[in-house]
């Protein structure tokens, strides 16, 4: 059976204060209230604060993830974060292949490939996102490019590689839109992206990897998804940085 796993992904969003406060309420709520969370809880704060929220959660069941890593490891690259770093902080977890990168900062699939290696070579977990764009998908496209994503990247990894991911289906027009995909969407594409690792890895990898879903999810709606058979949780924006909304979605 397939643990439930939560990924707030906070962006470029929470400042110290923000970040430091939130977490050390969440870990008093679960306390106080006894909030049984048999889920997997990863946050994913802003670099200046994996740190100091590494920190906090010593010792909790919540875990801590990079919203992104540089695809070399050391040398002149001005303003980037490599892996090594991260690691040397106690990091272990990255979300790669985010639409917001590939868009804004152009991350293709073979600078993302670069990533996925060297995030393994230092043994991170990896939250993989693909997704298709909203014109995609109204031409019927969308099978065929999250297929593409997942074969120029993730399917260039061995069976123990695969141990490593997450992946992360959040279709780019329901990012922050407010506009989910139907839960019959969500489903349907899950079951495809399962089938897929079936064919490449085999039944074992295929029935055990953890396939979240992203996009406008939120505390009415988390539910729903989240009983659909091939979605093992969510990759959630907007809605995890509201304290309450959040909770609601981990008591989901
Ligand atoms: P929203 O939940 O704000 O739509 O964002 C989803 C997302 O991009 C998470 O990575």
């Amino acid at each position: 059976m397939r643990k439930r796993i939560l990924v707030a992904n906070w962006k470029m969003n929470y400042d110290f204060h923000e970040t430091t406060s939130f977490i050390r309420n969440l870990l008093k709520v679960f306390f106080d209230r006894k909030i049984n969370h048999d889920k997997e809880i990863i946050l994913s704060p802003s670099f200046p604060f994996l740190h100091i929220s590494n920190q906090i959660l010593q010792g909790s069941s919540l875990n801590i993830a990079a919203q992104n890593i540089h695809q070399k490891n050391k040398g002149p690259y001005t303003g980037e974060i490599s892996a090594s770093m991260l690691k040397s902080i106690g990091i272990q977890k990255v979300i790669l292949g985010h639409s917001e990168r590939r868009e804004l900062f152009f991350e293709n699939n073979q600078i993302l490939l670069e990533k996925i290696k060297i995030a393994l070579k230092y043994d991170f977990n990896i939250i993989f996102c693909v997704g298709e764009s909203l014109v995609e998908r109204k031409n019927n496209k969308q099978f065929e490019i999250i297929k593409k994503q997942l074969e120029k990247t993730v399917f260039y990894c061995s069976s123990d590689d695969i141990k490593f991911f997450y992946i992360a289906y959040e279709p780019i027009w329901a990012i922050g839109t407010g506009k989910t995909a139907t839960f019959e969407q969500v489903q349907v594409m899950h079951e495809f992206i399962r089938s897929l690792f079936l064919e490449k890895y085999g039944k074992n990898i295929s029935d055990n990897i953890p396939i979240l879903y992203g996009g406008s999810i939120n505390d009415i709606n988390a539910k729903n998804f989240f009983s659909q058979k091939d979605v093992d949780g969510g990759l959630i924006g907007n809605a995890s940085l509201q304290f309450e909304k959040f909770l609601k979605i981990i008591q989901s």
